[in-house]
């Protein structure tokens, strides 16, 4: 008799997604943790120093979590993309508008739209955004090891530096809003009873994000913040 043997995780499209989905949210976590930590640059120079040296005095701890992130984030973006293109080449047809998506709001639907555009780019963002404040190395951007408010506030004095963090973190809050509903249902944790609300809980949670990364560049932009 033949005996069905499973299949590992990868070798499916659901398990596929399974992974994007859970590496999402530990992208997720850290997004969010990020955003309220950097929103200690409002306390001054010497409070958003003190939480860095906290973080860097567990070097284990955070050479860890590095990793973790970075397996996460390519694992995201890798699965991502062949999951998009294995989609593409078996559509022949464009997909009619379904149920669940006809019930979607505007925003909803636009950040679905936009999720293929906004992952290449976010990419490429936080490749710059490395550069700038942990590397030091962006030509122009004056940058010195540890002094995490002078990099900041220097930074986004330069208009372009402060508009690029703008527009990339608006569009950091679509992905995060799709990523956010999309998750539930990949797990399958949607329910017609609990959707409004897994809705409500990604627009808050993306909005303190999204609103922590776009008040920050635009305040030491407009001078509020000075060195
Ligand atoms: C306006 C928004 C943001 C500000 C002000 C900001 C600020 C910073 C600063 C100051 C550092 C350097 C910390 C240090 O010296 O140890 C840093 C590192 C980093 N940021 Fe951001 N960040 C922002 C948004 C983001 C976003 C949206 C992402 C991801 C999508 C991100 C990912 C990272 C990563 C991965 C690091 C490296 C952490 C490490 O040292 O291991 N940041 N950020």
């Amino acid at each position: 008799m033949l005996k069905a043997e499973p299949l590992p995780l990868l070798a499916t499209g659901i398990g596929k997604k399974a992974v994007v989905a859970i590496t999402g949210l530990v992208l997720y976590g850290f997004v969010f943790v990020h955003a309220l930590g950097n929103l200690q640059v409002f306390l001054g120079r010497e409070a958003i120093k003190a939480y860095r040296e906290s973080l860097h005095s567990f070097p284990k701890a955070l050479w860890g979590a590095r990793a973790v992130l970075l397996v996460c984030l390519l694992t995201h973006v890798t699965l991502t993309i062949d999951i998009a293109a294995k989609a593409r080449a078996a559509r022949t047809t464009r997909y009619k508008v379904s149920a669940p998506i006809a019930e979607q709001g505007i925003l909803q639907r636009y950040a679905r739209k936009t999720m293929v555009l906004s992952g290449p780019i976010l990419l490429v963002y936080i490749m710059f955004h490395l550069a700038h404040l942990t590397a030091g190395v962006v030509p122009g951007l004056p940058f010195k090891a540890g002094e995490v408010y002078d990099n900041l506030v220097r930074g986004f004095q330069n208009p372009m530096v402060a508009g690029l963090y703008i527009v990339a973190n608006l569009l950091l809050g679509l992905h995060l809003y799709h990523g956010g509903v999309a998750l539930f249902q990949t797990l399958g944790l949607r329910h017609p009873q609990w959707d409004a609300h897994t809705r409500h809980a990604a627009f808050l949670v993306t909005a303190v994000v999204t609103a922590t990364n776009v008040i920050i560049p635009t305040t030491i932009a407009a001078g509020l913040i000075r060195q």
